[in-house]
């Protein structure tokens, strides 16, 4: 079955998704009969591709291998450079949104506007931004719910590895007590560089950076406020809580040195940025981001380079630990991938009957 998507946001986690669709071409169509048709691509610094019939997702990646960009794309399309994002949502007919553009903590904009739009035009949202899922979740599901709608918002917490889909799926009838984890790819290498090669800290950011792992502005990762974005959609999403950028005490990596770092270690312990959230006895969420000295046999002690973990303290399962990718264009283009086929999968089935 043909599914329309358009991409608003075109950078690595958009090339990672659509490498990911032209490699896994063949087995999601023999295995779900999925067969998605980009009809727009559009970012605000690349311009805007557009094409009902679908664009040639083959020939745009050959294209921006070769060093071009969605402008030298030619074969029969039509761009309009002048359509906007929310002009593209409101007149191109399509059944997904998927909005990546950059993170934006404070306004949650342009892709809040991009979601509510879409949902006014009934369509699905994935979305890997976590501006507008730290602060507006709650009003955003609510608008999708009354329109049975779907938002995917796997990519925004430990990229592709599966945490929303997987606790919605298993986890209930659970109680989770408390979250904890490591939330952030880009200080986790940088101390794990720091601590195994002796790496200064610059050269392990400079690194992270050009492995794609950074915020747009990296400070957003070292000061940990990326990590705070992370621990509200927790606390929001999955805790229920009601909590605001305010109510969650954050501290970044900076004030860490090389030689903590080796007096850490000399005891048995690591350095690690932790993200936590907690249930009280009163039902009331704490939340909060800091470095914390992290015992080796504890499992999260052993989470190295961008990888992400989280722990779930449960009342039925006692401990429970997810470690995976937690940035990365192909990691996170998986996590784009996996909501759009749960969305295909809803649609599917609503199809059929
Ligand atoms: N800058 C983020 C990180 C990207 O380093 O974890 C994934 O959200």
């Amino acid at each position: 079955m043909e599914i329309k998507i358009e991409i608003i946001g075109f950078g690595t986690v958009g090339m990672g998704f659509l490498e990911i669709l032209n490699k896994k071409a063949n087995i999601l169509k023999e295995k779900y009969d999925f067969l998605p048709k980009i009809v727009a691509i559009t970012d605000k610094m690349k311009g805007s591709l557009i094409d009902e019939e679908g664009i040639d997702i083959q020939r745009l990646l050959k294209i921006i291998k070769e060093g071009g960009d969605l402008k030298d794309y030619n074969n029969g399309f039509f761009a309009f450079e002048e359509r906007n994002s929310l002009d593209i949502i409101e007149e191109i007919k399509s059944d997904i949104l998927i909005e990546m553009t950059y993170t934006n903590l404070n306004t949650g904009e342009p892709a809040t506007t991009h979601i509510k739009k879409a949902f006014e035009k009934g369509k699905h949202v994935v979305t890997s931004n976590k501006g507008p899922i730290a602060l507006y979740y709650k009003d955003l599901k609510k608008i999708a719910d009354e329109k049975n709608l779907l938002l995917g918002i796997e990519g925004t917490v430990l990229s592709g590895t599966p945490v929303f889909n997987l606790i919605e799926e298993t986890f209930p009838p659970n109680s989770i007590k408390r979250i904890k984890g490591i939330l952030n790819g880009t200080t986790n290498y940088i101390l794990t560089k720091m601590e195994t090669e002796g790496m200064s800290y610059e050269s392990a950011l400079k690194k992270a950076q050009e492995l794609g792992y950074a915020e747009a502005d990296p400070t957003a990762d070292v000061e940990g406020f990326d990590a705070l974005a992370k621990v509200l959609i927790l606390s929001n999403v999955i805790m229920e809580g009601d909590l605001k950028k305010e109510d969650i005490t954050r501290e970044g990596i900076t004030r860490i040195s090389s030689d903590d770092i080796n007096e850490a270690a000399k005891s048995g312990y690591r350095y690690k940025l932790i993200g936590s959230v907690e249930k009280e006895e009163n039902g009331k969420i704490k939340a909060s981001v800091k470095p914390l000295k992290i015992s080796f046999s504890d499992p999260l002690s052993g989470v190295s380079g961008a990888t992400n973990a989280l722990t779930f303290e449960t009342d039925l399962l006692g401990s429970v630990t997810i470690q995976g990718p937690g940035a990365g264009k192909i990691e996170t283009g998986f996590s784009i991938m996996i909501d759009v086929l749960r969305i295909f999968k809803k649609i599917n089935k609503q199809e059929r009957k």
